[in-house]
């Protein structure tokens, strides 16, 4: 692998994910692949799983980091072809990226949304410019519309479940909405999406109030069901996580969807089903505490998970760089 942005970067999606889990079974089985390299993770917002598991990922490889809060530390960033730099901003993304390219062998960046106009987030310019501009393998730790670390340590989780409980039949995966306080963007529930979809091992639906219809470029495999009880019988895994509106972009849609909100009781349809979320999770609005500290919560795993994911992607990338 050289970029890594999206599942359409991985030629062996199994393999992958396969390579995670040996990884959680020996972390030190590589530690000198990343000898003498140096990663470095930019972020443009806030991480908590993705700054620290990717950092974890790449000392288990002995790859050096270097750690640079952008937005906070660097100068701001112009990423407009002609623009004229008249206004707050201070460097010209075409200028940035190719010093970083000098520095580091692998960048990794996280940038988000800006939720306002979605021909410009769903270009994906931010990082493509990095891409087109670093030199060097580029890494997503969440771009504008995906989170591909964040999938693959959720493949991980449900996949090791499974290995783990000789599951025989093909698990049944649902994507839930899950109400909140203000928008967030579509990333996780759009890369949930590619990610299982290019999986193909599960029964998958997608399950929203009206209105909250997410990408078909993403979504085309799932099956759409807007009654949440409907969607929840009899499954194996539930992913709980809220998403703004993609046609109407960006917005929090009018009306009460406060019962959307995943309980006990809601599990009792299921085939005992574990709940996955990709944290910061605002408790007993998008999810109840008694789910979350209770026995079929898997979220805890799953950002351990993280920590396996980013090394079996920066290893790829490694081995393409020898
Ligand atoms: N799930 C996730 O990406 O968490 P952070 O925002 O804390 O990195």
């Amino acid at each position: 692998m050289y970029h890594f942005l999206s599942v359409n970067d991985v030629a062996h999606l199994s393999t992958l994910v396969s390579q995670a889990i040996a990884f959680k079974a020996n972390p030190r089985k590589r530690c000198h692949l990343g000898e003498g390299r140096r990663l470095g993770m930019l972020f443009l917002n806030p991480s908590l799983r993705t700054r620290i598991s990717t950092q974890v990922a790449a000392a288990n490889l002995g790859l050096e980091t270097i750690v640079f809060n952008i937005d906070k530390e660097g100068w701001k960033l112009e990423f407009e072809d002609g623009a004229v730099m008249n206004g707050d901003t201070v460097e010209h993304v075409k200028d940035a990226a190719p010093v970083l390219g000098k520095y580091f062998d692998i960048l990794a960046i996280r940038t988000f949304p800006s939720l306002k106009n979605k021909e410009e987030d769903y270009s994906e310019n931010y990082i493509q410019q990095f891409v087109k501009y670093a030199g060097i393998p580029v890494v997503s730790l969440e771009s504008a519309t995906l989170h591909p670390l964040q999938s693959l340590a959720d493949l991980v989780t449900m996949e090791e479940w499974m290995l783990n409980r000789n599951f025989t039949h093909k698990p049944k995966v649902v994507l839930t909405w899950a109400p909140h306080v203000k928008p967030l963007p579509q990333c996780v529930a759009n890369s949930f999406a590619q990610w299982v979809n290019a999986w193909g091992k599960a029964e998958f639906s997608i399950t929203h109030p009206e209105g909250y219809e997410l990408d078909e470029k993403f979504t085309n495999g799932a099956r759409i069901v807007y009654d949440q009880d409907e969607a929840l019988k009899d499954a194996d895994f539930i992913y709980v996580k809220n998403w703004s509106s993609y046609h109407s972009y960006g917005a929090v849609l009018p009306g009460d969807h406060s019962s959307w909100l995943l309980n006990s009781s809601k599990l009792q349809a299921t085939n005992n089903a574990k709940v996955m979320h990709c944290l910061p999770v605002r408790r007993n609005v998008e999810l109840s505490d008694e789910i979350l500290d209770g026995p079929n919560s898997l979220v805890t795993e799953e950002a351990g998970n993280r920590v396996w994911a980013a090394q079996a992607v920066l290893a790829s990338i490694l081995e393409h760089l020898r």
